[in-house]
């Protein structure tokens, strides 16, 4: 599947991408506003670039962690089964969380990743995703801030990729397959 042959359209512009990422942190240093401590936690690997522009734009004290769930391997289809390949480094009881996501899709992943979370008794768990496929969802899960809502496609670039490719794209693309010339 990886090495059939493809071309990437572009879906958002980064220029689009920067404008809606000022507008969400706006709102969320509103919701924000009183904490000591905002523990931004990003979703391995693909929130990378996402978490880097969301920071530098969210005027508040805050802290980053990381937390990295299997994904979809070297495919376009999600395994279901989530499970937790790298945790947390720092404990969030009582803590204000933001979990950063790329993308919701089937819904697993966050609803998996916020239960685990939620576990561990943080005073404030939200979670922001920067692209949402709703008509591909499976189980129920509302990010409190999406960035775009986008059609039943497979994207890549600001950090999502297909096979390990593509993360370093500026702006979100769609993945198009092609046919091999005959
Ligand atoms: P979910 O568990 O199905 O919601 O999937 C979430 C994860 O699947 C995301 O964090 C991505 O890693 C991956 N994913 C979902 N859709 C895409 C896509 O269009 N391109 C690349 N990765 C995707």
């Amino acid at each position: 599947m990886a090495d059939k042959p493809y071309v990437i359209d572009e879906m958002i512009s980064a220029k689009a991408i920067a404008a809606r990422i000022e507008a969400l942190c706006r709102e969320i240093v509103s919701e924000f506003s009183d904490t000591e401590k905002l523990v931004v936690v990003g979703l391995l690997r693909g929130s990378f670039v996402f978490i880097a522009d969301l920071v530098r734009e969210l005027d508040l004290p805050i802290e980053v962690d990381f937390l990295e769930a299997s994904s979809y391997g070297n495919s376009t289809e999600s395994s279901r089964e989530v499970r937790i390949l790298k945790d947390l480094r720092n404990a969030i009881e009582g803590r204000d969380v933001l979990v950063v996501e790329d993308i919701v899709d089937t819904g697993y992943t966050l609803s998996h990743v916020t239960n685990l979370l939620r576990s561990r008794k943080p005073a404030r768990l939200k979670t922001i995703a920067l692209l949402d496929k709703p008509s591909r969802r499976e189980v129920e899960f509302r990010a409190d801030w999406i960035g775009f809502e986008i059609p039943d496609a497979f994207v890549v670039g600001y950090g999502i990729d297909y096979a390990q490719r593509n993360r370093n794209l500026p702006f979100i693309g769609k993945v198009r397959f092609t046919e091999p010339a005959s």
